[in-house]
C-alpha cells in the first residue's frame, strides 16, 4: 500500500505537476483506507466462479479459485457417475434459456451455436470464456475448500482463514482478504419422504431426480415421477422414451410453456423484455392474455395440468414434448400421492397405480446458505436466504468481505445474474461502492421477508426465486451500470428501442458505467443475427421475407417510441 502511494507521487512528480502531487497523495492515502482487499478466494469454478475470477481481474484484485472437481464448468460438466454434494445433470439435458440471454455480458456465444444448447455445447462455451480471458491459471482443480473462518483481527482486517484439502488429502491453511462463494445451488437434493407415508415399505427403487442420468436405467419399467417442475417434466419425458409407462404426479398443476414463442423465436427473448414487463405491470389483462394463449395451444384442464396459480406468478415449466407424450399415452398425469404401498401408489383423488418399478422424486433442492457462528467459523447449515442482503451480502458482518455468487434462482438465465453479482461484490471489496449501514440492510431484508411471506402464502414464490430484469436492474443500480434509456434515446434512438422493446440481453449492462464494453452496442445490434444463424442452414431464394417482417414491426415500434419521446419533451418544456 505504502509503495503504491510513493509510486503515484513519483509518477506525478516526473511530469512536474507539483500542485497535483499533493492532491494525488491525499487521494491515494484515502484509497489506502478502502483498497485493502487484494487477495480474493473464490470457491468453485462453475459459471459463477469463472465470472467472479474475471470480475476480480477487471478490478485489479488477485483471485485464487479452488475447485474440488477435475474440470471447470460446474454442473455443466457431465459425468456418468452421480457426484454427491454437487450439482448433477442428465445426459439428455438441453438448456431452457437461449444463448443470447444466458451468455456473459462481454462474451457473446459463437454465431453457429444452437439457440437452446445441449449441455456439452454450453460446457464448451465456458471453456471458451476461460481461455479468452485466461482464467485457468488462477484455478486450482481437485482442491476442496474445507472451512472458512474469520481471522481473529476480522473487525479491523476483514480477513478470512481458508482451509483447503487437495486430492491426496493434504491440508493447507491460507489467509484471504475476501471470499466469493460460488459453490452452486442445486447440490442438496430435497427428499421429503415424511410427506409420503408408506414409502419405507415400497419394494421398488426410488431416487431423487438429482441422481437420474439416462433413460436406459428404466427400460421397460413402470415409473412414477413426482413433481412437474422443469426437471420433473424433463425426466418424465426422457424416461418415457424407453419405459413401458410413466406416471407424472403433480400437486397443484403447472403451466407448460413452449420454448419457442411466436415465429419460432426463443421464449425468453420474447418474454424477458423491459416493454413486456412494463405492460404486465400496467395492464392487468396481459397475464390473462398469456394464459389464454397457453391454453390455446392445448387446454391445460383437458390434459390434467390445470394450475391454480397465474401463469406468470411463479416459475412455469418449459417443455415442448410433454403435451405429445400425454396425448400418445406414454405419460399419464396424476394428482398428489397420498401414500405408497409395497408395489404401487394411492393418489389424493382416490385412484391408484399398481406394479410400479421405480419412483423418481423431482422435489427440488434444499438450500444451504452460510451462517457465521459465534466462534467466527462459517457453517453451511441451512440459513434463511431472506436474511441475505440482495442475495449477496450477510448484513451481520462488520466488514463486507464475503459475497455469495449465484445463490439465487432467477426466472430466466443464471450466468448473467452471477456475473453482475460478482461485478458488484468486487467493487464493494475495493471500497468503490459502499453498502448501506447494517441497520438499513436489515430493514430492507426484513421488508422483503414480509412481502415474500405474502407471496409464499399464495404459493407464488420459492424463497430463492427472483424476477430476472428487476433483479439485474437492482444490482446494476448499485454500481451505476443500469442502462439510462433517456440518455441513450437521445444519443442512439435505434439502440434505445432495442434495449427497451427487445430482449433484455446481458450486453445492456455493459453500455455505460464501470466495466463498460466498447462492443456492447454492436452485440445488441447483432443479437438477432446470432439467434437466427444456427437454423438458417438451407439457403432459400426468399430467405429475406422473415427478416423484412421483423424489420417492419421494429420500425413501427421505433417510430412510436420516438413520437412518445417527442411528446414527453414537449410536455416538459410547456
Ligand atoms: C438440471 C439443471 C438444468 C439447468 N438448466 C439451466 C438453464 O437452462 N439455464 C440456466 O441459466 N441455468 C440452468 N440451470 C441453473 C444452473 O445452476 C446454472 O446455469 C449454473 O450452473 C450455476 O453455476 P454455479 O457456478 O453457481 O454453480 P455450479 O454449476 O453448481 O458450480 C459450482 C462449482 O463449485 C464447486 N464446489 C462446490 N463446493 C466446493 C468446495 N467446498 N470447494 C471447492 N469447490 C466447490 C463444484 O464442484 C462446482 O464445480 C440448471 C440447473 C440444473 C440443475
Ligand atoms: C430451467 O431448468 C432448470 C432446472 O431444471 C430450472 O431450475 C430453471 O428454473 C429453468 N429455467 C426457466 C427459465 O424455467
Amino acid at each position: 500500500m505504502q509503495e503504491c502511494v510513493v509510486v503515484t507521487l513519483f509518477r506525478v512528480q516526473d511530469v512536474g505537476w507539483t500542485r497535483e502531487v499533493k492532491l494525488f497523495g491525499i487521494l491515494s492515502l484515502a484509497c489506502n483506507e478502502v483498497t485493502m482487499v487484494k487477495q480474493v478466494c473464490i470457491i468453485g469454478a462453475g459459471p459463477s466462479g469463472l465470472a467472479s475470477i474475471k470480475c476480480c481481474l477487471d478490478e485489479g484484485l488477485e483471485p485464487t479459485c479452488f475447485e474440488m472437481g477435475d474440470d471447470i464448468g460446474g454442473l455443466w460438466k457431465y459425468r456418468d457417475e452421480v457426484m454427491e454434494g454437487q450439482g448433477n445433470i442428465y445426459l439428455s439435458l438441453v438448456t431452457n434459456t437461449s444463448k443470447e440471454m444466458m451468455c456473459f455480458s462481454d462474451f457473446p456465444m459463437p454465431a453457429h451455436f444452437p439457440v437452446f444448447m445441449r449441455h456439452t455445447v454450453l460446457f464448451q462455451y465456458f471453456h471458451l470464456y476461460a481461455n479468452k480471458f485466461q482464467l485457468t491459471k488462477y484455478i486450482r482443480l481437485k482442491t476442496k475448500v474445507k472451512s472458512v473462518t474469520k481471522q481473529t483481527d476480522f473487525p479491523s482486517s476483514g480477513q478470512w482463514n481458508i482451509m483447503i484439502v487437495d486430492e491426496n488429502g493434504k491440508e493447507e491453511k491460507l489467509v484471504f482478504d475476501a471470499v466469493m462463494f460460488c459453490s452452486g445451488l442445486q447440490m442438496n437434493p430435497h427428499l421429503p419422504l415424511k410427506s409420503f407415508p408408506g414409502i419405507e415399505h415400497f419394494r421398488g427403487r426410488y431416487l431423487h431426480s438429482h441422481d437420474y442420468k439416462k433413460p436406459q436405467e428404466f427400460q421397460g419399467q413402470r415409473v412414477l415421477v413426482i413433481g412437474a417442475s422443469n426437471s420433473g417434466v424433463d425426466v418424465a419425458v426422457g424416461v418415457s422414451d424407453l419405459a413401458s409407462q410413466v406416471y407424472l404426479s403433480t400437486r397443484s398443476g403447472v403451466w407448460i410453456f413452449d420454448p419457442l414463442a411466436d415465429n419460432g423465436h426463443p421464449l425468453d427473448m420474447a418474454l424477458l423484455s423491459r416493454w413486456f414487463f412494463k405492460k404486465l405491470y400496467w395492464c392487468s389483462w396481459e397475464a390473462k392474455k398469456a394464459e389464454q394463449k397457453l391454453n390455446k395451444r392445448f387446454d391445460h384442464a383437458n390434459f390434467g395440468l390445470q394450475c391454480k396459480y397465474g401463469c406468470l406468478s411463479r416459475q412455469g415449466t418449459i417443455n415442448n414434448h410433454l403435451p405429445y407424450r400425454i396425448i400418445s399415452g406414454s405419460v399419464i398425469v396424476k394428482s398428489n400421492v397420498e401414500s405408497f404401498t409395497e408395489t404401487g401408489a394411492l393418489f389424493e383423488d382416490g385412484t391408484s397405480v399398481e406394479n410400479l418399478d421405480a419412483v423418481i422424486f423431482a422435489t427440488g433442492y434444499s438450500q444451504n446458505y452460510p451462517t457465521v457462528e459465534a466462534d467466527g467459523s462459517l457453517s453451511m447449515d441451512a440459513r434463511d436466504r431472506r436474511f441475505i442482503f440482495k442475495n449477496v451480502f450477510l448484513p451481520e458482518l462488520s466488514k463486507p468481505t464475503l459475497a455469495l455468487i449465484g445463490k439465487v434462482e432467477p426466472i430466466g438465465p443464471t450466468p448473467p445474474v452471477s456475473e453482475i453479482q460478482a461485478r458488484w461484490a468486487c467493487r464493494v471489496f475495493k471500497g468503490l461502492t459502499s453498502l448501506p449501514d447494517q441497520v438499513c440492510m436489515m430493514e430492507e431484508v426484513k421488508k422483503n421477508e414480509i412481502s415474500w411471506e405474502k407471496l409464499s402464502q399464495n404459493g407464488q414464490r420459492h424463497p430463492y426465486e427472483v424476477s430476472f430484469i428487476d433483479y439485474m436492474d437492482d444490482v446494476a443500480n448499485q454500481i451505476g451500470v443500469k442502462p439510462n434509456l433517456l440518455r441513450l434515446s437521445l444519443r442512439d434512438p435505434a439502440l434505445a428501442c432495442s434495449v427497451f422493446f427487445g430482449p433484455c440481453t446481458p450486453y445492456q449492462y455493459r453500455l455505460q458505467g464501470p466495466g463498460r464494453w466498447e462492443e456492447a452496442a454492436q452485440a445488441i445490434r447483432t443479437q438477432w443475427d446470432r439467434t437466427l444463424t444456427p437454423t438458417r442452414t438451407r439457403v432459400l431464394p426468399h430467405s429475406e421475407t422473415t427478416t423484412n417482417r421483423r424489420a417492419t414491426t421494429d420500425f413501427f415500434f421505433k417510430f412510436a417510441f420516438l413520437v412518445l419521446l417527442a411528446g414527453l419533451g414537449v410536455l416538459y418544456y410547456l
